[in-house]
């Protein structure tokens, strides 16, 4: 993927099968976001190919327009494309149709029952009327999940789902997306995430990028540990497990 001159992915050779789950680590700028961008068929390869739900982009029999509604994405920058007006529930029920403004007025029965039991499992039931605009950071994330599963995808991409929250709400997120993550019907996933505290269990495999290049990638039991994460971010670093959770520091300077 070059932009500028500059390749901003560079040979990543990854795939990821039906039924994973994936977390991607890697320091700002690393390709992340990049990444799923690509993922998503939002941005095409320069030079190789990007193969998605069996689709490879830029080729005669694929359209990404039949492909993008079977690809969930709650990223940060689908946030500032909603209309903040929307109620909660508009906002989930938009992506049934593919829109990001509501002027159906007339929504099928089956697609607000459906709207209302995703905001229930992210548990924002009692901001259904809320208007989007004036939710807080963790609301909106929670909404936009919601929102990305609506079409009921299967392939689920979030972009630092729990970044901006508080304790509280990190934990609880984790705890949702970790029976998401388990729940053997819910559609593949890949998660970036800046912090292994934020893993929550049931994520099967970690990809680990830096300058644009994979340094590891490979079952979470495997991959994630202290080695592979000091040359990932550059510095020393202890990774442990702690009963299903994960946590990492760095090493005291002697
Ligand atoms: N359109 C573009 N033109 C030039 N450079 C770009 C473009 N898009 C992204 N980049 C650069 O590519 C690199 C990777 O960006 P990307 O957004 O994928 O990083 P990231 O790993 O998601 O970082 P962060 O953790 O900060 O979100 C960065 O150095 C960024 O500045
Ligand atoms: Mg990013």
């Amino acid at each position: 993927m070059v932009r500028e001159g500059r390749a901003l992915v560079d040979q990543v050779s990854w795939s990821v099968k039906e039924g994973e789950r994936w977390v991607i680590l890697g320091p700002n700028g690393a390709g992340k976001t990049t990444l799923l961008n690509v993922a998503s068929s939002y941005l095409y390869p320069s030079s190789g190919t990007a193969t998605i739900l069996g689709e490879t982009l830029g080729t005669p029999g694929t359209d990404v327009f039949e492909l993008r509604p079977r690809i969930g994405m709650a990223g940060i920058a689908m946030a500032d494309k909603l209309p903040k007006r929307q109620t909660v529930l508009q906002t989930v029920l938009t992506a049934a149709y593919g829109m990001t403004a509501s002027w159906q007025e007339d929504y099928e029965e089956i697609d607000e029952q459906r709207a209302r039991a995703f905001l229930d499992r992210l548990g924002m039931t009692e901001f259904l009327d809320r208007k989007f605009g004036t939710l807080s950071e963790g609301e909106r994330k929670r909404t936009l999940i919601a929102r990305a599963l609506m079409t009921d995808p299967e392939l689920l991409l979030l972009d630092e789902p729990a970044a901006g929250l508080d304790l509280g709400g990190r934990e609880d997120l984790v705890r949702r997306l970790g029976r998401l993550a388990r729940d053997p019907i819910a559609p593949s996933m890949i998660m970036v995430t800046h912090h292994v505290e934020e893993i929550a269990p049931g994520f099967t495999h970690v990809l680990m990028i830096r300058q644009g290049k994979v340094l590891a990638a490979g079952p979470v039991e495997l991959e994630l540990t202290s080695r592979n994460l000091s040359r990932c971010f550059g510095l020393p670093l202890v990774v442990e497990q702690v009963g299903d959770r994960w946590t990492a520091q760095g090493l005291p300077l002697s």
